[in-house]
């Protein structure tokens, strides 16, 4: 059964991979994220959208452990992000918004070091190093020091420690943000086969829009820390409508709607 099958063939549907309920964060008196639920199936590949400031990154961290959510919970692989957290970071990689990068590494030394700090066994580091850097088309570069490389093998870099310890969940702040027309490609292409050959759920967010139409299954959008809308692009676009069109219809309602509850 092939991934788009899933769930349209009648057996039992995935498990979810991802299950966010009723989350909130608050930063002060700005509440960032407002009783957010969602659920990604495993092996999905779902866009997470919404404007700037609408709460993607946010929710991005409370799921990869370096923020705590104010109220709501959140699993990963069937772990609690809270009260399991070292059973949800090793179920997960992520690819911040600015991975951290130390210029001088290698990316041979500084995989081997993302490795360690996962807990990749000794005996099995060096084999998962060498992997993730092949699937990141790494190789010839493994030995150069990271601040000589290109923005668009920086974001390799990345997302190679993303998936040293061979996550189930794969979540991915903004990926080709930054990057010229065909770095964009590559790392495109890069993530559909990550998530192809590896199995690998993955959420990702971004505000292009073809970059939905080129890598995801499903949307959810937000705006204001709120969920818009959940659904399959495939439903989505039906009739030839462009995903821009129906964006560009809802945001509108969304502020609209913003507006009147403000002057209420
Ligand atoms: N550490 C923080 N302290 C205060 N406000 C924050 C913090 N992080 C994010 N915010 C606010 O929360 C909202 C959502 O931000 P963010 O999650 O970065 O949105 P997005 O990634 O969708 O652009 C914004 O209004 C932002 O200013
Ligand atoms: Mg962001």
């Amino acid at each position: 059964m092939t991934r788009d099958e899933q769930g349209r063939s009648g057996g039992p549907p995935a498990p979810l991979a991802i299950d966010v309920e009723a989350l909130h964060k608050r930063f002060g008196d700005h509440e960032a994220v407002c009783g957010l639920s969602f659920g990604v199936r495993a092996g999905e590949v779902v866009g997470f959208l919404g404007p700037n400031g609408a709460g993607k990154t946010t929710v991005m961290r409370i799921l990869t452990g370096f923020l705590p959510a104010t109220d709501g919970t959140a699993r990963i692989a069937g772990h609690d992000v809270f009260s399991d957290a070292t059973a949800a970071r090793r179920a997960i990689g992520y690819l911040p918004e600015t991975p951290p990068l130390y210029p001088e590494m290698t990316p041979a030394a500084y995989v081997d070091f993302v490795a360690r700090l996962k807990d990749v066994p000794r005996a099995k580091r060096r084999e998962a190093v060498d992997r993730a850097l092949e699937r990141c088309g790494l190789l010839g570069v493994r030995r150069r020091e990271i601040r000589q490389l290109s923005k668009g093998y920086r974001q390799r870099v990345g997302l190679a420690q993303a998936i040293v310890h061979d996550p189930q969940v794969l979540v991915l702040d903004e990926p080709t943000v930054g990057l010229d027309p065909i770095q964009i490609r590559e790392i495109r292409a890069l993530i559909r086969d990550l998530a192809a050959s590896g199995n690998q759920t993955v959420i990702l967010s971004t505000h292009i829009l073809p970059e939905v139409e080129a890598i995801c299954q499903r949307v959810i959008l937000i705006g204001r820390g709120r969920k818009i809308l959940d659904q399959p692009l495939a439903e989505l676009t039906t009739g030839g409508v462009s995903l821009e069109e129906v964006f560009t219809r809802v945001m509108t309602r969304d502020a609209s709607d913003a507006l009147e509850k403000g002057a209420a």
